[in-house]
This record gives C-alpha cells, sequence and structure tokens, in this order.
C-alpha cells in the first residue's frame, strides 16, 4: 500500500486527477469505478479542468460507481445518479450509455445487483478504482461487519453513516436506510485502486486502513491485500500515522 500524503484538500484533488489522467492517456477506453460524497468533489473539478484545456478526452471511458441509495429516484438531487451528472457527467465527453450506476428504483433489487456484477464482468471489470472512506472505514457502501458481501448487494447503512451522510438531506429521517453497492470483492478485483480521504474526522479511518489488522468491521483495512492500492490523504488525515 502506497501512501501520498499531500498538504491539503486541493494538492489531494489534483494528485488524485493527474493519475485518473494518466491511466485514461494510457488507455483510452479505460474503466474507471467512481465514488461520490464530498471527498471526490475536488478532483471531478479538476478533471473538468483538465478536459478543457485538452488534456483529457472520455470519449471511450467507461465508468462504474460504486453505489446508490435504494428507492431514491434518479432525478432527486440527493441521488448519485444526480450528483455524476451535476458534479461530472454533464461537464465532459462521456458518452450517457458509457456510464453505469446501480438503479437503486429496480423492481427486483437482487437481478438488478447480478446485471450489474455480470456488466463490469462483461467490460473486462475496473481498471482504476477511486474510493473515498467514512470515518468507520467503509467503502463503496460496505459497512463494518462480521461478514462482508462479496458481490453487489442490498445494504443495510449503520447509524454512523446515516447521521454522517444526513449533511446532504434536510434531516437525518430524510436519508434512505439502504443502498444498493458493489461487494468488497469487486472492489478488490479492480486491477489499481486510489482511496482518498481529507480532513481530521478520517484519521482513525486511515489509521486502521494503513495499520491494523485486516478486520472486516473495518472494511478499508481490506485493502492491505490488494498489490496495487495507492492511499492520497491530506495532512489532516494522516495526522494519525
Ligand atoms: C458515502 C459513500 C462512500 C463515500 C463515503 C465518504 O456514504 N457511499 O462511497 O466514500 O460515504 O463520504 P465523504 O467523502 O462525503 O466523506
Amino acid at each position: 500500500m502506497r501512501v501520498i500524503i499531500e498538504e491539503d484538500y486541493e494538492a489531494m484533488s489534483k494528485k488524485a486527477a493527474l493519475l485518473v489522467a494518466s491511466q485514461i492517456n494510457l488507455k483510452p477506453n479505460a474503466v474507471l469505478g467512481l465514488a461520490t460524497g464530498e471527498t471526490p468533489l475536488g478532483m471531478y473539478r479538476q478533471l473538468i479542468k483538465m478536459y478543457r484545456k485538452g488534456e483529457i478526452d472520455f470519449s471511450e471511458v467507461i465508468t462504474f460507481n460504486l453505489d446508490e441509495y435504494y428507492r431514491l429516484p434518479p432525478d432527486n438531487s440527493r441521488s448519485y445518479h444526480y450528483y455524476m451528472q451535476e458534479n461530472f457527467f454533464n461537464h465532459i465527453n462521456i458518452h450517457p450509455g458509457n456510464t453505469h450506476l446501480p438503479d437503486g428504483m429496480a423492481a427486483d433489487i437482487d437481478e438488478e445487483c447480478s446485471r450489474y456484477e455480470e456488466m463490469i464482468r462483461q467490460n473486462g471489470g475496473i481498471d482504476l478504482q477511486i474510493l473515498g472512506v467514512g470515518s468507520n472505514g467503509h467503502i463503496g457502501f460496505n459497512e463494518p461487519a462480521e461478514r462482508l458481501n462479496v458481490t453487489t448487494h442490498l445494504v443495510s447503512l449503520t447509524e454512523e453513516t446515516i447521521r454522517a451522510n444526513s449533511r446532504f438531506f434536510n434531516s437525518p429521517d430524510d436519508v434512505p436506510r439502504k443502498a444498493v453497492s458493489v461487494g468488497i470483492a469487486t472492489i478488490l478485483k479492480a486491477r489499481r485502486i486510489i482511496l482518498l480521504a481529507s480532513g481530521r474526522n478520517k484519521a482513525r479511518a486511515i489509521k486502521k486502513t494503513v495499520n491494523g489488522y485486516v478486520d472486516t468491521k473495518v472494511p478499508s483495512s481490506l485493502l492491505q491485500t490488494h498489490p496495487e492500492v495507492t492511499l492520497i490523504i491530506d495532512q489532516e488525515a494522516a495526522s494519525l500515522l
């Protein structure tokens, strides 16, 4: 596991964008695994800037997002579908048909989970997976538990995650209690993984990700078993290392 400590959020975001850009320049039809939340917003802004300057071409890029809330329609401004359009896809030349998120509205969720997993497989798997991390160590929406789901699945969110994500909603009561998330093996099968973390409230999770035991109660610690993981974190997130 490689750990890159940057001065602040801006520097972290620039570094991450550069790594994504080099992946795309190396393989124009790269398959990217994308994350939502507050952390990758700066990286998306940098990638949009690079696109506008003609430094990246997304026309052949394929993306798969990690997760989506259960039963939150894509046109709801809190959905991850909406987030991706607003913060990234609407500003670059990606083909809409090449962008994928789990469908939390699907009538048959089990079937949707299998379909999503199969689609990733058919596209040759993820070349570069971008991850954020929850303050409890969740990645995607793989929450701390005795046992972790291997593939895409419906998950019940923990109280800690509901509280943390309530900042995007009017109140904690409005946060969906469930989400569809790729599984831990879906993530670990990616050829390369970049995990981003910023701020003091991530320091504990980062410490356990890097130095702790591999423990399903800290899902991010499983990244220690992957040969190509780079953590790009700011000084505050690195403060307990
Ligand atoms: C959310 C997402 C994760 C994200 C994490 C951290 O619940 N499902 O993919 O990495 O929580 O979010 P943030 O970057 O806003 O701290």
